[in-house]
């Protein structure tokens, strides 16, 4: 038995990442799975490997009929919704404040704030009612960058702490029925994407400088994988947390004590 055995669970972003990977995990741990993600290359890929085990939609978090479609599919397939995890996201590649125009600057503030949290307030709202039914929970994909500086620039940092407060509030209006936590991961080596209009204000950096990069800022020293992250996943969408609500568990190679050095 694993320690998900017969949970369905609807995550946003699966086609790619750590969404991907968390999926992976799941289904290794006996889950069933609805995914919404924009990419129908890598839904197409996540239903070759996992048949029947995922529901794949492919559509946009942005739009909350999106997330009332998984909500529905979800529940008609597999009889009922156990987690909804928020994941879907985007970055703005530590695009500098000072040097951004200030008509990319509020282009970029609506496209970012869209899909990193008005995106989670729809999937959140869209899931409640069933998760109501069976005492479930919610997890959301949150960043260093939601209690750090330096982890994103101005529109991802204050789009994940938004991410954090949301969570915090959600976890104290719910109780005691649904839980609500975050994991928190550090640099990890996806294809997260900078979004277009913030693009000619960053330099995007090939693989090997951005492994580079995350060993160097954080003190475990380590670039990490997807696949680092998916033991918080599994914990917090189990029934052994069944104590834990309102909390972010980081996963970061240990920013919160890299000192000044
Ligand atoms: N990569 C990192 O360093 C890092 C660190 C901390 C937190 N995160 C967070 O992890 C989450 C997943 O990112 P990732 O790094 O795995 O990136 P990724 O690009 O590999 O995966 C993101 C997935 O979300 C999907 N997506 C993006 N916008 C969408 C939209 N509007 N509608 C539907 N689907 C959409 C993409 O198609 C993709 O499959 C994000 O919330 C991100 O902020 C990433």
């Amino acid at each position: 038995m694993g320690q998900l055995s017969g949970k369905s669970i609807y995550l946003t972003g699966g086609a790619s990442g750590i969404g991907k990977a968390v999926t992976e995990a799941f289904i290794e741990e006996g889950a069933v799975l609805t995914i919404l993600d924009k990419s129908a290359e890598g839904l197409a890929e996540l239903k070759k490997k996992f048949s029947d085990t995922v529901k794949c939609i492919e559509g946009d978090v942005t739009v909350f009929e999106d997330h009332v479609t998984a909500v529905r599919t979800a529940t008609e397939t597999f009889g009922k919704l156990d987690v909804f995890v928020a994941n879907a996201g985007v970055f703005d590649g530590f695009a500098k404040f000072e040097k951004v125009s200030s008509d990319a600057m509020s282009e970029a503030y609506d496209m970012l704030f869209t899909i990193n949290v008005k995106g989670y307030f729809h999937g959140a709202k869209a899931s409640v009612k069933e998760l109501k039914k069976v005492s479930g929970n919610m997890i959301f994909t949150v960043s260093g960058a939601g209690f750090y500086p330096d982890g994103g620039g101005v529109w991802y940092t204050s789009s994940k702490h938004a991410q954090i407060g949301l969570m915090r509030q959600l976890a104290f209006e719910l109780a005691p029925e649904i839980r609500v936590n975050a994991v928190a991961p550090g640099g990890t080596l996806t294809a997260l994407h900078v979004i277009p209009p913030l693009q000619p204000f960053v330099k995007i950096v090939d693989n090997e400088t951005k492994e580079k990069s995350i060993k160097t800022r954080n003190p475990l020293r380590i670039a990490m994988t997807s696949e680092d992250h998916v033991g918080a996943y599994v914990l917090l969408a189990s029934d052994k947390a069944r104590a834990i609500t309102g909390e972010v568990i980081s996963s970061d190679g240990g920013l919160a004590v890299r000192g000044l050095s």
